[in-house]
């Protein structure tokens, strides 16, 4: 039994994974409190990390109905995130797995992400192309086995799930913003705003508008400016075309990378993680490349402690005592420590 542990940004995590891959317990405690600020606020993330990480990890043995005399193996996420929430699980971890003199699996969170399509009922077979789309992360990966992936495309500067926030802030609506950018969306007219990217053109460079790279800055920048511009009675008329405008431009940003990363890489699987993946206009779009599109069940795409053990089953594993001076890498951990990505 792996026990996977997950805090590189706002919940803490617990997962009980079976050595076939069966997830056994899957435990998410989201904090909440961070809407208030309209973010996440990194030393607010760690002070609940630390009151909530024994509670979790407790209720995760629970409902899997094991104890800790079952585990064999303790996974943890090391990088990329924030370091201070990192650092509370990377602790706990270390604890709970020296005192049984467990080996300890150091997990890349993108690596977790891009495993949790390996996980049961619907396990995804290698190769595939990954699209994962968060607040934190925009990547598109090629992954031709269990413990790695090529890096095609990532962001340069926002991540999808941040656009869709930083959106919804200008539009007036709470945080996490995408869910409630969706819902203004459905009544509006997705192309009564031209906003950049709806073509894949991004950017006038074209280095980039070749890439598979993903810039979603200046996109943020436009709504910011069409907003300006409006009165107060024209945009409270206009706020749902706004919004479905705004959400066609991020859509066809990742639809249009993702298609061309499918050709290049002749792939004709397409794997999609990350809480973006539950918006419904990107699944329907999806649809329309007429590849095979899997998107793994709402929780095995937001952050979770199951996809960290998942891609433990395939990573390294450091023995009793060699991990005792594991370090959390708030920019990605270093490749000899842990499988994920392999050049860009
Ligand atoms: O994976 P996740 O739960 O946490 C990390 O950021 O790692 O992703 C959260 C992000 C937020 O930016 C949120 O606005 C976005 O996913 N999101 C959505 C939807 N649901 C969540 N974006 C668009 N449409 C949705 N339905
Ligand atoms: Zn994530």
């Amino acid at each position: 039994m792996i026990l996977g542990i997950e805090t590189s940004c706002d919940d803490t995590c617990a997962a009980v994974l079976a050595p076939s891959g069966e997830v056994r317990a899957n435990v998410i405690s989201s904090q909440g409190i961070h809407g208030r600020y309209g973010g996440v606020v990194p030393e607010v993330a760690s002070r609940h990390h630390l009151e909530l990480i024994n509670a979790v990890v407790a209720a995760a043995l629970d409902r899997a109905g094991i104890s800790l005399e079952d585990l064999s193996l303790v996974a943890v996420t090391a990088g990329p995130g924030l370091i201070g929430a990192l650092l509370v699980g990377v602790s706990a971890a270390k604890a709970l797995a020296a005192v049984r003199r467990l080996p300890l699996a150091p997990v890349d969170h993108l690596q977790g992400h891009v495993a949790a399509n390996f996980l049961d009922p619907d396990p995804v077979e290698p190769p595939f192309v990954c699209l994962i789309a968060s607040g934190g992360h925009t990547l598109l990966a090629e992954v031709v086995d269990h413990d790695g992936f090529r890096v095609l495309g990532r962001t340069l500067d926002d991540a999808a799930g941040e656009a869709f926030d930083k959106g919804a802030r200008l539009l007036g609506l709470g945080y996490p913003g995408g869910p409630a950018l969706e819902a203004l969306a459905r009544d509006g007219d997705p192309e009564s705003f031209a906003f950049p990217g709806v073509d894949g053109r991004p950017g006038r460079r074209s280095d980039f508008a070749r890439s598979l790279d993903f810039s979603f800055a200046g996109l943020k920048t436009a709504l910011r400016y069409r907003i300006a511009d409006m009165g107060e009675a024209e945009l409270a008329s206009r706020r749902a075309d706004l919004a479905a405008s705004y959400q066609r431009s991020i859509v066809e940003s990742l639809v249009g990378r993702a298609e061309r990363a499918l050709e290049q890489t002749g792939l004709g699987r397409l794997a999609v993680g990350g809480g973006v993946a539950a918006n419904g206009p990107l699944r329907t779009r999806l649809a329309t490349l007429g590849v095979e599109v899997k998107v793994p069940p709402v929780q095995l795409c937001t952050d979770n402690a199951a996809m960290i053990a998942s891609a433990a089953r395939f990573g390294v594993r450091l023995e009793y005592p060699r991990y005792l001076d594991l370090d959390a890498y708030p920019t990605g951990i270093e490749p000899e420590l842990a499988r994920g990505p392999r050049g860009s």
